[in-house]
């Protein structure tokens, strides 16, 4: 039997992990969580397509490209978290689950970053756990996709 797959996506200034404010995103490089989501999804039963751009169009072209094959996404919006209608847009137009992933715990911080524009249409969110939040995101979206998805 085929895997469901599933897009993890991130976006901007995400490339720069490991060595952007460790003291608020830690010490782990983009491609350190790669492995660990691909990690974790072995284990899962899901295969994982990961993907970070500073471009919001290339976030949503992605998602765009996905929406045939992809089963659900997890999305680490970054900055557009709370900018961005269009990434909400696209998320919703594709209509697959969608667990938003915070490394930071973005309601401690700046009150800029307390209002999101992905909560609303997300089944999950996820913030403040580091990254191992990530993982945390797959196992409930094998949970979901288990029980049948959107
Ligand atoms: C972030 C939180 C956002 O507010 C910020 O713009 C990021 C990263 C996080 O993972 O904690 O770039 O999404």
């Amino acid at each position: 039997m085929s895997k469901r797959k599933v897009l993890v996506l991130n976006g901007p200034n995400l490339n720069l992990l490991g060595t952007r404010e460790p003291q608020i995103y830690g010490a782990e490089t983009l491609a350190d969580v790669e492995r660990r989501c691909h990690a974790a999804a072995d284990g899962l039963g899901l295969e994982v397509e990961f993907r970070q751009s500073n471009a919001e169009h290339e976030l949503i072209d992605w998602l765009h490209a996905g929406r045939h094959d992809v089963e659900g996404v997890v999305i680490n919006p970054a900055a557009y978290t709370h900018t961005s209608v269009a990434l909400a847009d696209a998320l919703s137009a594709i209509a697959k689950p969608v667990i938003e992933v915070h490394i930071s715990n973005v309601h401690r911080r700046e009150p800029f970053r307390h209002h999101s524009y992905v909560s609303g249409i997300a089944d999950a969110v996820i913030c403040g756990c580091g990254t191992d939040g990530y993982v945390f995101a797959l196992q409930r979206m094998a949970t979901i996709l288990s029980q049948g998805g959107k």
